[in-house]
């Protein structure tokens, strides 16, 4: 299938995150490309920021308020993107890239169900309505959706049980997508990174030292080893850079022949890629004591 490239701009990015990591590294890539960037952030500090960069840079970055969890937000912002494409007539809706995300550590036990609804909110059903209200405007100009999933997509892991439902969350629904939009010619792309050196992996480990001091570390106690923190700051150690996950982004918006999925990065030093593809020749039971000695 061949899809028509972009050639006008204005791939939007409104929801995800784009105060840090790689819905930032997005956002500067496209704007030094040309492209017309409508960037969603949650404060106004980041409105601020992207404005005077814009404006120092002279690209078109354009913030938008944006927290994906609120419904409220994200149909202002779709009002707020359908009158910038009206007001600069001769651009086309490049794509929608969803990033916004939040992980956790913590055995399903012990999850709070507070923050499980959060992370689905935010990872899952937040990017879901956004993009569903998008999707008059992506079929009109033959947009694209590109889906910031995670390499926890395709493999679970011990603790990170409630992230990855999120994210296979994700795949399914770009997978659908994909298939439903296939009458319209319009592309959607999974980028599924390993470890990426951005703030979500101190965060995350932030949720590993929380997860010491409860009772998830009485009861998951071959969890709650030096070991396994050791193996944690080992991924980060040898995390990805952020601009390589840029790029795959770029490719996806842009190539002629987008793929369905592009893996980047590493898990602990294993391309990702690979790791995938190694995975699904491997018996669950054997996988569960790889992930587990
Ligand atoms: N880094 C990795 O190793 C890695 C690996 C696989 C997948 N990913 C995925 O990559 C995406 C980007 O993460 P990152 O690594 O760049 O981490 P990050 O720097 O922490 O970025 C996460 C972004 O999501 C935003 N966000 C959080 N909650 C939001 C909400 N309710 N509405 C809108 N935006 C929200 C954050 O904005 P605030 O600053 O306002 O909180 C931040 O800009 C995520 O979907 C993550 O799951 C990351």
């Amino acid at each position: 299938m061949h899809f028509q490239s972009p050639t006008l701009s204005s791939p939007l990015n409104p929801p995800p995150g784009t105060s840090s990591g790689i819905g930032r590294e997005v956002v500067n890539l496209l704007a030094e490309k040309g492209y017309h960037v409508l960037a969603g952030v949650r404060r106004q500090e980041n409105i601020t920021e992207w404005n005077q960069i814009s404006e120092r840079r002279q690209h078109h970055i354009h913030p938008v308020m944006l927290d994906v969890t609120n419904k409220k937000h994200v149909d202002n912002a779709v009002t707020e993107i359908e009158r910038y494409l009206r007001e600069h007539g001769d651009l086309k809706f490049a794509g929608l890239v969803n990033n916004a995300g939040v992980g956790m550590h913590m055995p399903i036990e012990n999850h709070d169900m507070d923050d499980v609804r959060h992370m689905f909110e935010t990872n899952l059903l937040g990017p879901l309505y956004l993009t569903q209200k998008l999707l008059p405007l992506i079929r009109r100009d033959k947009g694209r959706i590109i889906f910031i999933s995670s390499l926890a997509g395709r493999i679970t892991q011990p603790k990170e049980g409630i992230y990855s439902a999120t994210k296979v969350g994700v795949e399914a629904v770009g997978d659908a997508l994909r298939q439903e939009l296939l009458p319209y010619d319009c592309s959607v792309s999974l980028v599924e990174p390993g470890f990426v050196m951005t703030p979500i992996l101190s965060k995350i480990l932030h949720s590993e030292e929380m997860g010491n001091s409860t009772v998830a570390a009485e009861t998951y106690s071959r969890y709650y080893t030096k070991k396994y923190f050791d193996i944690f700051q080992f991924g980060i150690h040898h995390a990805g850079d952020v601009t390589r996950v840029a790029r795959k982004v770029f490719a996806a918006l842009t190539d002629a022949r987008p793929k369905t999925r592009y893996a980047t990065a590493n898990f602990m030093m294993v391309p990702t890629w690979l790791a995938i593809r190694a995975q699904q020749f491997i018996p669950d039971r054997l996988m569960d004591k790889i992930l587990t000695q």
